[in-house]
């Protein structure tokens, strides 16, 4: 199989695992260089991973570079990915696709009208737990589902004082992190139909609180909501409930449970690729353990442009797909805009629902000298 030659656009805080996946674990991408808006950050992330520093301009301008894997920051998207998109490359940007829906829209009937691929983050969804959450939904063990439940905390008041971003326009608690339990229930359940619910900024001006931070004491604008809650409709019939608040404090327990007619279902994090995925059945006081047979259990931040690259070769629709990315969007969006107007807020967009990734592809296999090839199920 002819490998897709791949070029990264922003060397910051998450580029490492990125590269390190990249150049280690998928053997379908051919990364040959990066590129950042402060040159000596592309120099260095280069040296590290022995490909070549380029500008935007040399991507744009070099037809063997097929796929560009978009990592700067969500205020930046819109236009790296248009100039892209418009250069003839395939993109695969991290979340989100836009700051604004309208934005994210444009973007996605660009990639449309064009012919090329967009596939965006979060790519969770493609990990063990996600997946094995979706083979125990799929197989009915829970029965028809009828509810799902996302509660996530965080402390973004700490938060901001190391990632400045969380705490500016696009960079709030519903886009920046909501989005991983949107996509995550949209993989599970489909489509959603309706959303209504609030959004607010709590203490919109805030002084940095740390006196190692080089503006320590000086008060800085929360140019985002940091509490958000909806109300989901999905197609299928499930009734959800969400909450996103960074005003509390960060815990290792965030809640993602899809409720149905014989069991539950307790997903864990869906920021993680792993952790354990719990069962409770009719009748039965304590939730299982469900055994996982999937792979990618590990950070594999970037499988998806990984499944990207498998499916611009094999021609079919990506898993972690530009409909799939718009949509989980507009739920956050929709959420928005029923705080604004009071009114229930009807979706526009719709997307056919991910295939399952085929069990039993794991990292390891039990015999050590027989490595086991995850990268077999992405093909
Ligand atoms: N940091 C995390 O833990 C994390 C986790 C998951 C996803 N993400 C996502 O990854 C993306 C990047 O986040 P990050 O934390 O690495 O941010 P960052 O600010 O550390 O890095 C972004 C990089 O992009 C560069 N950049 C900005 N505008 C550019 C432009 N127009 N052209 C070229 N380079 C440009 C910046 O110079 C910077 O080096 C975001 O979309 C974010 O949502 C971050």
């Amino acid at each position: 199989m002819k490998k897709v030659k791949t070029a990264v656009i922003g060397c910051g805080m998450i580029s490492d695992i990125y590269l390190e996946n990249a150049t280690t674990q998928f053997s379908i991408l051919d990364v040959v260089g990066c590129s950042d808006i402060q040159p000596e950050k592309a120099s260095k992330t280069a040296k590290k991973y022995e490909i070549k520093a380029l500008s935007m301009e040399e991507i744009l301008e070099d037809p063997s570079i097929e796929m560009v894997i978009n990592l700067t920051a969500p205020k930046a998207h819109y236009d790296v990915i248009k100039r892209l998109l418009y250069a003839g490359k395939h993109v695969y940007t991290e979340k989100v696709l836009a700051v604004g829906q309208e934005k994210a829209k444009e973007l996605v009937e660009l990639a449309a009208s064009k012919n090329l691929y967009l596939g965006a983050s979060p790519d969770t969804f493609l990990g063990a737990a996600i997946q094995t959450g979706r083979f125990v939904l799929d197989s009915g063990i829970i029965g028809e589902p009828t509810g799902c439940l996302a509660v996530l905390n965080r402390d973004n008041r700490v938060g901001a004082e190391f990632i400045p971003y969380i705490a500016q326009e696009g960079g709030g608690i519903g886009f920046d992190v909501g989005i991983y339990f949107t996509t995550a229930l949209s993989y599970l359940l489909g489509p959603v139909e309706e959303v209504s619910g609030f959004m607010a900024t709590r203490a919109p001006m805030r002084k940095h609180m740390y006196p190692s931070h080089d503006n320590f004491d000086q008060t800085y604008e929360v140019a985002c909501e940091n509490q958000m809650s909806g109300s989901l409709k999905y197609k299928n019939g499930v009734l959800g409930t969400v909450l996103f608040n960074s005003e509390s404090i960060m815990n290792q327990y965030p809640e993602l449970t899809i409720f149905g007619t014989q069991g539950i279902l307790y997903l864990s994090n869906p920021d993680f690729f792993g952790g354990d995925i719990k069962v409770l059945l009719r009748g039965n006081a304590e939730p299982v353990v469900f055994p996982q047979n999937h792979g990618y259990a590990k950070n594999t931040r970037g499988v998806g442009a990984a499944e990207m690259a498998w499916s611009i070769r094999a021609g079919r629709t990506p898993m972690a797909s530009k409909e799939i990315a718009l949509h989980s969007l507009e739920i956050i969006h929709g959420i928005a805009k029923s705080s604004e107007t009071g009114k229930t807020y009807r979706m526009e967009t719709t997307f056919e629902r991910p295939r399952a990734l085929p069990r039993g592809y794991l990292e390891k296999s039990e015999f050590a000298d027989f490595p086991a090839d995850q990268e077999a199920a992405l093909v």
